[in-house]
């Protein structure tokens, strides 16, 4: 009696955990939250291909030499790099502490896109 009640209790906890495991791999998306860089690639970065799109079109309406906000220029290399190589373009882009978060007027850019330019600065920012 005493023996069949343990078979049943363990076939009843091995069932509860494979119920377990097999609910945790149904749900996994909806408990984990998805990582935003799991699809982001950044290979083949460069500055004309990879930053420059990005820059325009979230800094140039408030950074191009026409305009400069800040005296921050973005629509030139040079303007770009003099950003980059003091740590203020990754800095204000990806909301560190103690900078400006950019854009001043919009929502965060896309991870993905904050690790393509960390990327480019990293690398040395080429102008590429
Ligand atoms: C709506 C206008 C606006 C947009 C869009 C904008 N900025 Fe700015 N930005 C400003 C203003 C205004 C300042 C000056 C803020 C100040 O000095 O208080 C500034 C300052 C900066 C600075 C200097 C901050 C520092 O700490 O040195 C950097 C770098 C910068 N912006 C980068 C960017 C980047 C990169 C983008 C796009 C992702 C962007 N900004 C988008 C208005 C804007």
């Amino acid at each position: 009696m005493i023996r069949q009640s343990i078979k049943l209790l363990s076939v009843l906890a091995f069932l509860l955990a494979v119920g377990a495991v097999s609910c945790t791999d149904d749900n996994e998306e909806d408990l984990m939250p998805a990582d935003p860089l799991a699809q982001c690639s950044t290979d083949a970065v460069t500055f004309s291909g990879t930053v420059v799109p990005i820059l325009a079109a979230n800094c140039y309406r408030c950074h191009a030499s026409s305009i400069a906000e800040g005296g921050v220029v973005l629509d030139s290399y040079e303007g770009v790099v003099e950003e980059a190589h003091h740590g203020h373009l990754v800095g204000v882009i990806s909301h560190a502490p103690g900078f400006i978060p950019m854009p001043q007027d919009a929502p965060k850019l896309a991870e993905c896109d904050i690790a393509k330019i960390r990327k480019w600065v990293d690398a040395g920012f080429p102008n590429n």
